[in-house]
């Protein structure tokens, strides 16, 4: 490569005597660089028409100011501070290389350029590509990109003959082109021809056969459709058919032959649906005999635009300059960075207003709005709208003004959804005003719905349900705490069943969503849709709290009744033992000692052996050996008896002899013949167990109480261990909390198994688009875990029902008089026995003296 360097610097004296030495825009720097690799034929044409238009404006335009100018003929340029700014005609790679040299400079840049050339920062330089006629589209497509209109990593394009041969691959390298420089990577593309046109009769099929084979898994959900004004019907019709638009699917249909007759596409509205996601780019060229154009128009209109924005600037600073003094000046005069900016903002303005370069090549980009249409107060049948976004013109490139697909980047953009919802706590807590409206709503259901309607961004309005709910009008603070329960049972079946009123509201969309928490069942997914579960709730069962047995007996404890009765029984049995022992012994005959009174009869030594047990020895020991052996052996007896006794009492003394729980649904079954069990009648509870394949679980159901009890009386049977009741755990907490309220007491408690889960989810319409989004944004919380923090919040606190567990209350026992009651009934119940004995003794006593007066002979 030969580069021939030519750099001809002209000064130009400042035209107007009045000169402001300190303004740096009086003696602003122009640099012209004309690449002569890439203007072969042109360089010396278009150097020539500069430099005659720069004498024009210097004479005609800049009558306040002067400009030096420098020309190159090559991009290799070193940027020198003084430079204010630069016009490259150059390649694309150069352009941008030459801007990077520059941009530390603040100088403003105005380049011209080929077409497919990513265009230089908007805020930064102004991008002239020069494009054939009619060969626009694929910097269009470069342009968006590079404005961000659309952010795809993925691309499927679709097209017809209207996208010549040679131009697919420069549409192409608009999606695949990477650059550093203006931070987009390249996306990955999959080309699909519809070789077909609308007037073939059999196009339909054609279509619907090429977009079935997509994959959006593999190939993405982005669609670029550059296609007939007839066919986009057609792909619009197909593409819904098929369930490719939908609220992720992102379609942009470039229309190239709109013309001047069939400039108007409103009629793809009839096509829109809700959920859509679809953008226009239509051709609005019309050509006449003003269309200009061409590398001299662009040059000219761009140094016009320059020499007048530096004109206006120069009166500005003069003007702002001669009220202040030297040094005031330098303080305040804008910074080179701020005199770019001027510059840029006024040239961008005049071609706005005034560019005629290419002028009559224009496109309009147009947004579906779709999404909410459907629920909209008065909405037509029509469900989209078509918003003008932006237009685009090779000379500014696009101008947007808003979003090419509004929805991607603001979901539902505002949009009011209506919503039924009722009270029903924890999961809806509606509060109501005075005249019936809502006034407050929270619960867990509007927990997540507010956060839907943040991260969706959407408004809400709520209906009430009025299916008989109206119990649930809470208007008065000092009764909501205490209805806070009532209301629970009163909702009891709310989940499960759902009423005919919302499902037929929620399948004719007068409403959005049923922001109400209802069971997931099959029969309902047949009607309705469900959304996420937001909340899995497990049954589980209300005992009684397993309580200490009376301590009354306590000191019978350590022995069972087979113990003390065989106690009993050897006492009674070696009394007689002994007693015929000591007697046969003929060891006091033969040694001539009397036998000790105390062992006398068998009644004595049944006492005698009683006092043994007792360890209180009696005063009389036998004195024949024989006699004695049995006597030792039984305080041998005695010594193992007595010290097992004493042990385990203390034993029981510390650890009080608790009941023996129910804890689980086989132990509940064993104990069927005393506790009697029920449920909700007609909940999803009892639906499970009856069709539960388990034997155990149809037990349950088969041995259940099938009428609805009284809700006190049951939680007073279940208090008395005489009741089990089945309900979702959750809710059994809230009883349980109700009654330690009220009694103080803990005497509930749960089951330690966890029964069946019940998913709760909020209801949709089964053709909502909406419902793979909102899943989504229900699996982000549950994710993060601010669902179950919400759920929690709901829940009753803590209280020592919860904490108190059976260990700890039993290891901080003392022993109390309770303790020892028993023993002292035994003392009572001696005494009883002796005076009854008493009595008899006496009356015996009376009787005997009494016969023996009758029997005494007579003595006279
Ligand atoms: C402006 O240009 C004139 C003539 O070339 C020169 O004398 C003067 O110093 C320049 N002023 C500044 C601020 O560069
Ligand atoms: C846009 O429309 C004009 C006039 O109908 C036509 O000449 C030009 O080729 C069209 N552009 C493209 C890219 O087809
Ligand atoms: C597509 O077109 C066919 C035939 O014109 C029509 O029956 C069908 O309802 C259309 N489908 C949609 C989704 O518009
Ligand atoms: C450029 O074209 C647009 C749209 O055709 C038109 O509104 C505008 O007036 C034109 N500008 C000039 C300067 O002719
Ligand atoms: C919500 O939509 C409005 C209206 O289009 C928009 O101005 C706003 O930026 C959007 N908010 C978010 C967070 O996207
Ligand atoms: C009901 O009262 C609330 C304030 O308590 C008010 O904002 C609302 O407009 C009223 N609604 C009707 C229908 O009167
Ligand atoms: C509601 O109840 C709270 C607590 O009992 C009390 O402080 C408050 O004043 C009550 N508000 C009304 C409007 O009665
Ligand atoms: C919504 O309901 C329809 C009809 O029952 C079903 O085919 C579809 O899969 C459901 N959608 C979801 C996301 O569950
Ligand atoms: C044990 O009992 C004492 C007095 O009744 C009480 O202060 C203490 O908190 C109890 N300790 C435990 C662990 O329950």
């Amino acid at each position: 490569m030969v580069l021939v360097v030519v750099v001809l610097i002209l000064f130009l004296a400042t035209v107007n005597g009045d000169n402001f030495p300190s303004l740096l825009t009086t003696n602003a720097t122009l640099a012209i660089v004309i690449d002569r690799d890439y203007m072969t034929d042109e360089h010396d044409m278009i150097k020539e028409a500069i430099e005659t238009y720069l004498v024009y404006a210097k004479r005609e335009i800049l009558k306040h100011g002067g400009v030096n100018v420098q020309y190159y003929s090559w991009t290799g340029i070193n940027v020198k501070k003084d430079i204010t700014a630069l016009i490259s005609f150059a390649s694309c790679k150069d352009t941008w290389s030459l801007f990077n040299a520059a941009r530390e400079e603040n100088l403003l840049h105005m380049a011209v350029s080929g077409s497919d050339c990513p265009r230089l920062p908007q805020n930064e330089a102004i991008t002239v590509p020069l494009i054939e006629k009619g060969e626009e589209m694929p910097q269009i497509i470069l342009d968006l990109r590079v404005a961000a209109a659309y952010k795809w990593d993925t691309v499927i394009v679709l097209y017809d003959y209207t996208l010549k041969r040679d131009m697919i691959n420069r549409v192409l390298s608009g999606f695949t082109i990477e650059s550093s420089d203006i931070q987009i990577t390249g996306a990955a593309v999959s080309l699909i021809a519809l070789e077909t046109t609308s007037k073939d009769p059999n196009s339909r099929k054609i279509v619907t056969s090429k977009l079935s084979l997509i994959n959006t898994e593999l190939v993405g959900t982005n669609f670029l459709a550059i296609v007939s004004i007839e066919m986009v019907e057609i792909l619009m019709n197909v593409s819904t058919t098929l369930g490719l638009t939908n609220p992720k699917n992102q379609w942009l249909y470039v229309i190239c032959d709109t013309n001047l007759k069939k400039v108007d596409i409103n009629h793809v509205k009839n096509r829109l649906k809700e959920g859509d996601n679809v953008g226009f780019i239509y051709n609005t060229t019309v050509y006449d005999s003003k269309c200009t154009g061409g590398l001299r128009c662009h040059a000219e209109e761009i140094l016009h635009g320059f020499t007048k924005a530096l004109e206006q600037a120069i009166i500005e600073e003069a003007g702002a300059a001669v009220q202040l003094s030297d040094e005031e000046w330098e303080a305040v005069r804008p910074t080179k960075l701020e005199r770019r900016d001027f510059l840029l903002q006024n040239v961008k303005k005049y071609l706005l207003d005034y560019g005629v370069c290419d002028n009559c090549t224009n496109w309009k980009l147009q947004a579906a709005e779709t999404w909410g249409k459907e629920y909209e107060k008065g909405s037509t049948s029509l469900v989209g709208d078509l918003l003008l976004v932006g237009s685009w013109r090779p000379s500014d490139g696009p101008a947007l003004k808003d979003q090419l697909f509004p929805h991607v980047t603001h979901g539902f953009r505002g949009k009011n959804l209506p919503m039924i919802t009722f009270h029903n706590p924890p999961w809806q807590i509606l509060k109501f005003s005075e005249n019936g409206s809502v006034a407050e709503h929270s619960g867990l259901v509007f927990d997540i719905i507010k956060e839907l309607a943040r991260s969706l961004n959407f408004t809400y309005t709520l209906r009430v349900s009025q299916s008989g709910y109206s119990e649930a009008k809470i208007t008065d603070n000092n009764t909501m705490r205490l209805t806070k329960f009532k209301v629970l049972e009163m909702t009891d079946l709310l989940t499960t069943n759902i009423p005919s009123e919302i499902i037929t509201m929620i399948r004719n969309k007068n409403v959005a969503v049923g922001a109400c928490a209802f069971t997931i069942t099959n029969e309902a997914k047949e009607m309705i849709n469900f959304t996420k579960a937001i909340s899995i709730q497990t049954y589980n069962f209300l005992v009684a709290r397993p309580r200490k047995l009376s301590r009354a007996l306590l000191f019978m404890y350590p022995f069972t009744t087979n113990t003390w009765l065989c106690l009993a029984a050897s006492v009674m049995v070696m009394g007689p033992i002994l007693y015929f022992i000591h007697q046969a012994s003929p060891v006091y005959e033969c040694k001539g000692i009397p036998k000790s009174a105390g062992l006398s009869s068998p009644q004595n030594c049944l006492w005698y052996m009683y006092g043994a047990l007792l360890q209180q020895g009696g005063m009389h020991l036998p004195y024949a050996d024989s006699a004695r052996l049995v006597v030792g052996t039984w305080w041998l007896v005695v010594l193992v008896v007595a010290t097992t006794y004493c042990g385990n009492l203390v034993a029981f003394l510390t650890f009080p002899k608790i009941d023996i729980p129910i804890t689980t649904v086989d132990e509940l079954l064993a104990h069927s013949d005393t506790v009697t069990w029920s449920t909700v009648k007609n909940s999803y509870f009892e639906k499970l167990i009856k069709e539960s394949p388990e034997p155990k679980y149809r037990r349950l159901y088969q041995g259940m109480i099938k009428n609805q009890m009284n809700h006190n009386d049951m939680l007073y049977e279940v208090e008395q261990g005489k009741h089990v009741y089945f309900d979702w755990k959750t809710k059994l907490h809230y009883y349980m909390k109700k009654q330690f309220l009220i009694t103080d007491r803990c005497d509930l408690a749960l089951g330690n198994e966890e029964l069946f889960n019940e998913k709760i989810a909020m209801v949709m319409a089964q053709d909502t688009p909406y419902l793979t989004l909102i899943n989504e944004e229900i699996n982000r919380l549950h994710q993060v875990g601010l669902i179950e923090k919400w759920y929690q919040n709901y829940l009753p606190k803590k209280d020592r029902c919860f904490k108190v567990s059976r260990i700890t209350e039993v290891t901080n026992h003392t022993v109390n008089l309770d303790d020892m009651q028993g023993s002292f009934f035994v003392l009572l119940l001696g005494f009883v026995l002796a005076f009854m004995w008493l009595l008899c003794e006496i009356i015996y006593n009376s009787y005997q003296f009494r016969k023996k007066k009758k029997l005494q002979p007579y003595v006279t």
